[in-house]
This record gives structure tokens, sequence and C-alpha cells, in this order.
């Protein structure tokens, strides 16, 4: 790890023709919670009576109250001590048959299913969210803050030249070396360092030398070193943008922590550490959410891309707006019709608004992390959260004998250990057969588990999962509906949407039936977002049409 902690981690490059795939490492390695606490859970007894009048009373949550009573109606397995022996003893569970066993996995899992009326509620909430955080008068108090990125111009295919990047935003943090040329060709290159746990949650100081170091070494690689190249930054946070190059961080999300740089404009931050060392020279022309990359990237080949979408360590999505709307945006003598909006839609609920449909398991989640009562809807979508949600079912249903004859192990007792890459595993075995299954649960220590406990931990995969799928889907039918053209794109990005076999379909079908009659949509991978998609915004916006027009 310690070589990890320092040096380069990987490189790749790539053209318009080449390796199209973003680099990822090893499948989803961006997306585990690595900064997920790690302590170990405390794993809860029901006893059989209890369990069973729990599972009968699990019924479908659909407001505040009756998820309050059906959370009391199942005590929450990670929050009373118990043991594995404890576990184990609950022999009239574990003796039960696989089909009843079957029908109480069924029935405590319906809590995570969201049935239609609920998904179009969610509809009308996230709307009204978003038109309070668009909104001068309501913008102070609202969740999602749909914040202004200054980006009026989509790509035109006309952009050129050389450009640097940087990405910071998951586990990893990467530089990247565009070069835009003729004909929507391009050739990139990028190396991805790590950033380390001490870094994530350290100082704001600690962390932009780190970012100034890693650029500077890999501008020397790159034999741009002595050059003074312009450079578009995603920097994947909630920001508050004052200006193409100006942006105060509102909060940190997804693991991050480093004090010192809420409130700040954390591109002068980066210049500042930049000048710290004193040895290369950029020109910072942007800088961008994750999602308005994956906007731009995908509408330099698409102009009808309007939506940019990630479903990866965290979740969020930006939309084309028209500029009467976003209220917040203020630039004089501004003529043009559109901007980009962050919606930073990972917070939508943490005012209590998605209540209705949330479990115990999103609660413990919640408190267990490093920002309590922030990001619910991300929580409940995300990378960084899946597989832990994963995990807290089976642990609760392992102490309750449903699962593993009761059998638990330390690995699945211990937070964060259950990566959301096994979900998408566990959902590509072909139905009926359980390779990946077992492989995971070796993995985990279950080395005894029946066919009936395989198809019972892949159908509790597959509940979290579509209710994810299900929940990101709500979000952009809204967008859609509110944009109201009668084609759009979504381009999208993130480890979940790209490695989960059923992701992508989940979304299609449940957009399809939330949308106005007479609109269609499309859903387009994003081929690197953050990394082409912050040369391009650079790019525009020094194309000279525009600086022409300005
Ligand atoms: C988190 C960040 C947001 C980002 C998203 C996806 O929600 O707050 O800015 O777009 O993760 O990376």
């Amino acid at each position: 790890m310690d070589q990890e902690l320092n040096g380069a981690m990987r490189s790749v490059s790539i053209n318009s023709n080449g390796l199209a795939a973003t680099p990822h490492l090893n499948g989803h390695s961006k997306d585990e919670p690595d900064n997920v606490r790690r302590t170990a859970a405390s794993g809860g007894a029901l006893s059989a009576s209890a369990s069973a009048a729990a599972s009968a009373s699990v019924s479908k949550a659909t407001n505040a109250s009756t998820a309050a009573a059906a959370a009391r109606a199942i005590p929450a397995a990670a929050s009373s001590a118990s043991t594995a022996t404890e576990a184990t003893s609950l022999s009239g569970l574990a003796g039960a048959s696989e089909a009843e066993k079957k029908k109480m996995v069924y029935e405590l899992c319906q809590q995570l299913l969201l049935t239609d009326e609920q998904v179009q509620e969610l509809c009308y909430r996230i709307l009204h969210e978003i038109r309070r955080g668009l909104a001068k008068d309501t913008h102070p108090k609202a969740n999602v803050k749909c914040f202004v990125t200054y980006v009026q111009d989509l790509p035109n295919g006309n952009e050129r030249g050389k450009f640097l990047a940087l990405d910071l935003g998951g586990t990893n943090f990467r530089v990247l070396l565009i070069h835009l040329q003729e004909n929507n060709d391009f050739q990139m290159e990028s190396r991805i360092y790590a950033i380390p746990q001490h870094i994530m949650t350290g100082s704001g100081t600690q962390l932009f030398d780190h970012i100034a170091e890693c650029l500077s070494n890999f501008m020397a690689e790159h034999n741009v070193y002595a050059e003074r190249l312009p450079l578009g930054f995603t920097f994947s946070f909630p920001l508050r943008q004052l200006g193409l190059t100006r942006g105060l961080l509102e909060t940190w999300t997804k693991g991050f922590n480093c004090a010192g740089v809420v409130n700040e404009d954390v591109v002068q931050l980066l210049k500042d550490a930049i000048a710290r060392r004193g040895d290369v020279q950029i020109d910072v022309c942007a800088i961008l959410n994750d999602t308005t990359g994956t906007l731009m990237s995908c509408a330099w080949k698409n102009h009808n891309c309007k939506i940019g979408l990630i479903v990866g360590t965290g979740s969020n999505a930006c939309y084309v707006e028209r500029v009467e709307e976003a209220e917040l945006f203020d630039v004089e003598g501004n003529r043009k019709p559109h901007v980009l909006i962050n919606t930073e839609w990972g917070a939508f609920g943490d005012n209590g608004a998605l209540d209705f449909v949330r479990t115990e398991f999103d609660q413990d989640i919640d408190s267990h992390s490093i920002n309590p009562g922030k990001q619910t809807f991300e929580k409940m979508i995300s990378g960084m959260y899946m597989g832990e949600l994963v995990r807290l079912v089976l642990v609760k249903m392992t102490h309750a004998g449903i699962l593993f004859k009761g059998q638990d192990s330390e690995v699945l007792n211990t937070r964060g250990l259950f990566f959301t890459k096994y979900v998408s595993e566990i959902e590509a075995d072909e139905p009926g057969t359980f390779t990946n299954c077992r492989l995971v649960l070796e993995e985990l220590g279950l080395t005894n588990a029946t066919d009936g406990d395989c198809a019972n931990v892949r159908y509790i995969c597959e509940c979290v999962s579509k209710r994810a799928a299900h929940l990101v889907s709500a979000g952009i039918a809204t967008l859609i509906n509110k944009m109201d053209e009668p084609f759009v794109t979504v381009g999208v990005d993130g480890s979940v949407y790209r490695f989960h076999p059923k992701f992508h379909n989940l979304m299609v079908e449940k957009i399809t039936k939330l949308i106005k009659p007479g609109i269609t949509f499309d859903l387009m991978l994003s081929e690197d977002g953050s990394g082409r998609g912050a040369a391009l915004v650079a790019a525009v916006a020094c194309r000279e049409d525009i600086l022409n027009s300005k």
C-alpha cells in the first residue's frame, strides 16, 4: 500500500479509436468504500418468534410513521449486541425449510422495493426540491442546491489543442493530458494516483500539496514540464461556483473531509499549492463537476446530450436549464439562453423528504458514515454504500438464522468488507447458477452456503440494486420532464452504471414509464467524462467564436 500512497498507480493511454473504456482499476475498485469506517458490526439476534412477527409485519412503508413502525417491528440487527454463538442457537429458524426461508427473505426485502406510486411521489418531491434550489429566496435552505456551473456552451466539435486535466472525486485521483484533434479525434494519457486515507481526512493544505506534487510528476513524465498548458479541474464535490474558474466548497462528500477547505475557493487553493512548489506553470481555465464533464464529453459527439449523470462512488446529475429559471445566475449582460445546472441531488432527502421510503438499513448506513444526516439520496444509491447495504441485510438474516444456518463470519460482520463490485458479480451469474456468488461468499468466509442461501443472497442484491436504479430513474425522469424537449440523450458514467449487469435496463424501463408522452430519450455511456470533459470545458471556454461573442 505504501507504494500506492506516494507513487503513480497506473498509467493509461487511449485515443478515440483505441481503448474506449475508462481505465478503472479492477472493476469497481475505484468505488470500494475504503473510507467506510471499519469497525466490527455487532450482530443482533432475533428470537424466533420476534423474527416471525417481524417478517409478517414488514409491509411497504408508505409514510414516515409506518416506516418507523416497520423499523420497530424488526429490531435493527446491527444495533443490538450479539455473538455468533447466540445467532447459531436460533435452531428454530435455522431448521426452517428452504421454502420458508425464501419466503422470509422475500418478505423482509419488500421494504427495499419501491411501488409505482412511491416512485411517482419521489418525482414530485425531487421536482419540488429542484425548484427550491433554483429560486433565490428558497435556495439558502434548499437541500438540492442546483448550483450554476457557468457553462453555457456545449462543444461543437471544433475544439482543438492540448490540455491538462485533474480529476478529484473518487477514491483515486487522476492527472490527464488530452489532445483534442480534428474529426472528433483525441489522444489521452492519464495516470491514477491514490489519495491515502490520511490525506482524505487530513488538512486541505496536505491535499492540495499532494495534488500539485502528482501534477508536477506527471508533467515531467509526459514531457510538458516546461509548458504552460490550459487546465480543466474536475472537482466532484458540491461547489458554489462564482464563475468558470472560481468556486467555494459547500461541503465535503464521499468520505473526504479535509480541514480548511469548506467555503474556500478551491481553484485558489490549487494555485497556491502549485506556487508553493514553484516548479510548474499552468492556466486553470475551468473548474467543473464530474456530471458536467460527463455531459460535455457526450455532447461533443451527440448534440442532443442535455443531462450528465454519475452513478459511481457518489451520485449526481447536471442538466441544461433556461437562464430565466436559474435565478442565482445573474451575470450582467448575459444573453445566452441556457446554463448547465449541477443539481447535487445526492443531498435530496436530508430534510426528511425520503423518510417514507428509507429503511432501518439506510439509517444504519447513515449513522455510521462520516457525514450523518447528509447525502441521504446518495447513500441509497451509490457505489460507496451499495455493498454495505447488502451486507447489513445479510447480517440481519444470518443472525436471525435465515441464511447460512445462522453461521456468520468475521468478514461478514465487518463494516465495508462487502464490496459493491460483489453485487454486480453476484447478479452476473446466469439464472440458477451461483458461480460468482459462491466465490464471493468464500471471500467472506462463508463456505457452507446451500443453493437456497445463494438464491437468497442474489435476491437481496437484486432488491438493493433495483431500488438504486429506480431512485436514479425518478431523478432523471424529473429532469427530462422539466426540460420538456422532444428528445434527450443522457450521458452516464460511474462504475455502478458501467459494471452492474442490469442497471442500464432497469433505468430505461423505469424512465420510459415516468416521462411525459411524446418525449423520447436514450442513455449514452460517457467516455471518460471527468478527463475529456474537463479538457472540453476548458477548450470551449477558449474557443474562438465564444471569445469573440464575449
Ligand atoms: C457526490 C458529489 C458530487 C458528485 C457525485 C458523483 O455526490 O457531491 O459533486 O458529482 O458525488 O461523483
